[in-house]
């Protein structure tokens, strides 16, 4: 693969980032480190969702202008992604110009299609979802279950685009694989849903002023998750950009189970009528639920990824939720079992092996390296499983390793050794490090700082006594 293009959804700047926001921001970030690592030429995107009736209420709702709001959210997930060690490419917000105005110069592209028609609708809105959401989907109360909010009554002028004329061609491109939704449950779910016949959509509205005005009749603004699916390409420089020319059409969209329909069916419809390539992938994760309850405002259950990784670390946070989670399903997010993974396999685990084989480099052989050998196990297939997006089971079989290595130890006795039979000490020692360097290696795209603090201490001039990389939470301030 030469080159690789990835995207996270750009985050709604009405709340700052939570841990459900970190989940895919890292996972798209593992990939982004592996595929770099590899050699391919990646770019990956980031963002944040600025427009739109949802924004302009919470702004209200702070007192602050939609603009100064938007600012200051937008500015928290910026600098959350530096703490959690994101190593996006580009970070776009919809409000920047660049993205403005190339939503602009596309809708004219679109109306051209003839796909594009005006008309009039009446239906329930959620500003919760910004999206249109049926009667049949309320709850007894009549109330969105999701926002537990009323949804608005709205009879408006909108433009419309022939979403409609789309199933088929968005069936055949699924099933025949040059447009791919993964994991597999995801992909059916949305072949059920086109089978059920798709409606047009407005892609308009005339009563949000917080929103980019559409080029033909400036009293309507772009639906915002129109011209939100759109950063994916505004961000790249279209028309004529070079990132564009190089790296559309995207080669994996992440985005979670709740929006598939927006990312699989309304963006590739869009793409198809303005004659725009597909991306090649959109795969599909679950929901993280805190101590097995939906993440909600209504109960401040939200957990910080900053403050999580001020105690742990940031690679644990990174760690425990793409090992905690199979990706593509839900799960939980718990601090004790966030607590258990870092005393377990951080600290026991992979930092013991670290620290004894550090330690019984400095005490017997004066810190010098030993000589570089070939690494007794081969992981080779991580390099498959990580492709696969089986982000759990890379980890899993990671710590297959570290736990042989670690038993290796307590078998071996490299202690006694040391003294009864320095050549044997001697190639223990050698095959230790070259796996846990191999070790730290698979390990780079997921936890970057640790494998650093591997490598570097590995390669040193002197190998000393090291620093624990996971020191014992009771001797930590809290
Ligand atoms: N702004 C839209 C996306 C536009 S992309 C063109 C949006 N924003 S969001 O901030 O509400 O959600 C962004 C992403 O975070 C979604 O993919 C959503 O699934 C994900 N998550 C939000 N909460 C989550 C969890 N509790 N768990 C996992 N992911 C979740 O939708």
């Amino acid at each position: 693969m030469d080159k690789f293009y990835i995207t996270t959804p750009i985050y709604y700047v009405n709340d700052k980032p939570h841990i459900g926001s970190a989940y895919p921001t890292i996972a798209a970030d593992v990939l982004a480190r592996f595929y770099r690592s590899a050699g391919a030429a990646v770019h990956f995107l980031t963002g944040t969702d600025e427009h739109g009736s949802k924004i302009e209420r919470a702004a209200a709702a702070a007192g602050k202008t939609p603009r100064e709001f938007a600012d200051e959210i937008a500015a928290k997930f910026a600098s959350a992604w530096k703490i959690l060690e994101i190593s996006n490419d580009d970070f776009i917000r919809t409000t920047e110009s660049r993205h403005e105005e190339a939503v602009a110069e596309w809708l004219g592209v679109l109306k051209g299609s003839g796909k594009v028609y005006e008309g009039e609708y009446q239906g329930l809105y959620c500003v919760g979802h910004e999206e249109f959401i049926k009667e049949s989907d309320l709850n007894e109360k009549g109330l969105c279950p999701e926002h537990l909010t009323k949804p608005e009554l709205l009879k408006e002028k909108n433009w419309f685009f022939k979403l409609s004329d789309y199933g088929q061609i968005l069936t055949e491109k699924i099933e025949g694989g040059d447009f791919q939704i993964e994991p597999q449950s995801r992909e059916n779910e949305v072949l059920s849903f086109i089978n059920q016949g798709l409606e047009d959509i407005a892609i308009s509205r005339p009563n949000v002023k917080w929103g980019i005005p559409l080029p033909w009749d400036k009293d309507q603004t772009v639906y915002v998750w129109v011209e939100a699916l759109f950063n994916y390409i505004s961000a790249l420089g279209y028309p004529d950009g070079e990132d564009y020319k190089k790296y559309w059409p995207a080669d994996l969209h992440v985005v979670g189970k709740n929006i598939i329909k927006f990312h699989c069916i309304i963006w590739p419809a869009l793409l198809l009528a303005s004659k725009l390539p597909l991306p090649k992938k959109v795969f599909a994760h679950g929901f993280i639920n805190v101590d097995k309850q939906k993440i909600s405002k209504s109960l401040g259950n939200a957990v910080d990824p900053l403050e999580l990784a001020e105690k742990y670390g940031t690679d644990t946070v990174r760690y425990f939720l793409l090992r905690e989670i199979p990706f593509g399903q839900d799960g939980d997010f718990s601090v004790k079992k966030l607590a258990a993974r870092y005393e377990g396999d951080l600290a026991n685990g992979l930092g013991n092996l670290f620290s004894r084989l550090a330690t019984l480099i400095a005490q017997n052989l004066d810190g010098d390296a030993p000589e570089v050998v070939a690494s007794p196990k081969d992981l080779s297939d991580v390099n498959t499983l990580i492709q696969e997006l089986k982000f759990h089971e890379t980890l899993a079989r990671i710590w297959e390793e570290i736990a042989w290595a670690n038993k290796y130890i307590d078998e071996t006795k490299p202690w006694e050794l040391a003294k009864k039979d320095p050549k044997l000490f001697g190639e223990v020692i050698a095959s230790l490090v070259a796996l846990l360097s191999e070790i730290a290696l698979k390990l780079a795209p997921f936890m970057p700082e640790t494998a650093e603090k591997i490598r570097s201490a590995l390669s040193a001039e002197k190998i000393t006594k090291p620093e624990p990389l996971f020191p014992r939470l009771n001797a930590q301030a809290n």
